[in-house]
This record gives C-alpha cells, structure tokens and sequence, in this order.
C-alpha cells in the first residue's frame, strides 16, 4: 500500500517518533510505500507531499515538533475541502490510506472523513492528556518533565527572596499536567479547572508556608477558575477553531496574592516551552509504539480506528470513543494531591 501520513493541530514532541516508527516497519515487514502529506489536512486538500523513506526519517524519534509541518486546517472547508475532492486527490497521488496524528479536532475530523469513505486510521496525541480514548497520550509525559524542571527552578529564586511563586502550564480545559507538576515539584497549592477555588483559599495555604518560613509555590493550569469566574481566564482572542485561547491566569492570582497577604509573588507562563524539543524516553517509547501498531491498523484496513494505550497495552479503538467528553481529572486524584498543600 502506498500511506499518506499527516499531523495535524497544535505540535507535540514525540509526533516525529510515531511517523519513523510507522515509515520503518511498514517498509520493512509490509512493503507498504510512504509519503508525508504537508501541514496536515492543508496538505491532505491540496495534493502537497513529499517523499518519507528510511533516510527521511533518520534520528528523528529524538527531535521535537513535527518534520510533516501541521496546522489547524478543516479538512471539510474550502473549494478544495470535503470528502469527495479528498478521495479523488488520493487517487491522483496513488495514495491507498491515510494515518492521521493529532488530538480531538484532528481526529474528529478523521472520523467524519471514514465515515465518508476515506480509508483513514487515528494516532491519537496532546500534552494536555484530555483523550478519554487512551489512559496516556504522547507529550504529556515530555510536558511534565519540562514544567517540572521550571518549577524547580522557581522554588530555588523563590526561596532565595522568599517570595511566593506562580507557576502556569498548559492544559486547557483539564488540570492533567498541573496536578502531576504539582505532585512533581511538592507545590504547596495546585490549581486545576475541574476545581475551582476562592483567593481566600488559596491564601491561606500560602500563608501558612510563608509563615513557617518557606517561599510557597503555587502551580495553575491555565483552565483554573477561580469560584465566581464563569469562563477561563482568556484575554488573546480566539483560535482557528474559535476557541479561546488561554493563557494569563498565573498573573491574576500571584496579584491577588500580593494584594491579600502583602508576600512578594510573581508569575511564570511556561507557555510553548512544554510542547517544544526533544521527547523525553517514556514519550518516545509510546509514540513509537503506536506507530507500529497503526501501521498494523492499516494493513488491516481498520479504518475509523485509532490505536491506544489501555494499561501496558495497545489496543484498537473507534476513533468515535476519543470524542466524546474529555477525560477531566477525578475528584479522588485531586483530593489525594492536596493532602500534601500548605
Ligand atoms: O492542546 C495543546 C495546547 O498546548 C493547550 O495546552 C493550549 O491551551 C493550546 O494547545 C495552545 O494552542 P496554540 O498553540 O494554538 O497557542
């Protein structure tokens, strides 16, 4: 078979891990031929690929972001767009399937595009950890490791001038990253979307550190609401899918915190930071392992599928599972973080 690959939506470190795995074993134990389809489903629409052998992919599995290009195109919009103009670019290029990489856009649209006929397979990824389809994604594991390293890095400055730190990671709507941050650097308090506090709560926590004499550290994912908020704190306009885009809520809180308690506070965004560079071992272990086991997935013709971590295993699932809600952390996880605030 001759296999487009593509990655779509917001990059990830471990994307380049996936399409080497894929490329390597399917031309060795298959026979299969590659191509990178360009910048996602702008590619897909277009026709623009380029060629993916052994050598294209060389020392990949080690590098961040994405040799492929991505972007946050619908595959349904546009002269170009819609399943029908998408199968007959296929058949020009003598492209027989498609690996689609990406997170809940990307893989929604993937399974509208099976639906109609397009022979497509889903590798599910995000640092955000919000896929309800898989226990991990790839990235995630890399995202941890970097705002770890930052948070303990404000910890050593911020006992320095005993000053209360704010440090906010990424997440969007779920609070996966902060917690394990959180639980990573001994943050005295962690702020997560799925439980909204008031000030007054987070300022007595932070208090009570600073009054045993040690410079608190707080972590928020930049979700957090705090009680009365109605929406995520949000000042940068929307994104190319009208959503949000986040990010600023450190700042709220470290002022509040100054306000209220008269500590010293400042804020860190860590920003991109997270979803750039190399992958670290575990992501690059999993992003290969569900290369190989998509390119099983299309050998197979398992189209609308998706592959996914259940446990130690990968498994096979409808890429319908990974878009319904998403997979917010639970109370008991939360509960179990905090009894080490303060
Ligand atoms: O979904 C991954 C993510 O990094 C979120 O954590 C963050 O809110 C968003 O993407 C940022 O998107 P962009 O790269 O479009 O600014």
């Amino acid at each position: 078979m001759r296999i487009g690959i593509l990655t779509s939506g917001g990059d990830c470190p471990g994307l380049n891990a996936v399409i080497r795995a894929a490329v390597l074993t399917g031309m060795k134990h298959h026979g299969h031929e590659f191509v990178g389809i360009r910048d996602g489903y702008r590619g897909l629409k277009e026709g623009d690929v380029r060629a993916l052998n052994r050598s294209s992919v060389r020392g990949t599995s080690r590098i961040g972001g994405t040799i492929l290009g991505t972007s946050r195109t619908n595959p349904y919009e546009g002269e170009k767009g819609g399943a029908e103009r998408i199968a007959e670019t296929l058949r020009r290029l003598g492209i027989d399937a498609v690996m689609a990489i990406g997170g809940e856009g990307t893989l929604a649209a993937a399974n509208r595009l099976a639906g109609d006929g397009i022979p497509i397979v889903g590798v599910p990824k995000t640092i955000d950890n919000d896929l309800d389809a898989t226990d991990y994604t790839f990235g995630f594991d890399t995202a941890v490791q970097i705002a770890t390293e930052a948070g303990d890095r404000l910890r050593t400055t911020g006992d320095s001038h005993m000053r209360c730190m704010v440090l906010e990671v990424m997440g969007r709507h779920v609070g996966w990253i902060a917690l394990h941050t959180g639980i990573a650097t001994g943050a005295h308090v962690t702020l997560i979307p799925e439980q909204p506090r008031s000030i007054e709560w987070v300022c007595d926590y932070v208090q009570a550190v600073y009054d045993r004499r040690r410079a608190p550290l707080v972590v928020v994912s930049e979700g957090f609401k705090l009680e009365g908020m109605d929406e995520e704190y949000s000042r940068k306009g929307l994104d190319a899918f009208d959503r949000p885009r986040l990010g600023g809520i450190g700042e709220v809180i470290a002022e509040m915190i100054e306000q209220r308690t008269g500590i010293e506070s400042r804020a860190t965004v860590l920003g991109h930071i997270q979803r750039g560079g190399a992958p670290s071992g575990a992501d690059r272990v999993l992003a290969t392992r569900f290369g190989l086991a998509a390119v099983d997935a299309i050998t197979e013709r398992a189209w609308g599928t998706m592959v996914s971590l259940r446990g130690t295993d990968i498994v096979r699932v409808p890429m319908s599972e990974a878009l319904g809600d998403l997979k917010r952390v639970p109370e008991h996880r939360y509960r179990e973080a905090e009894l080490l605030f303060g």
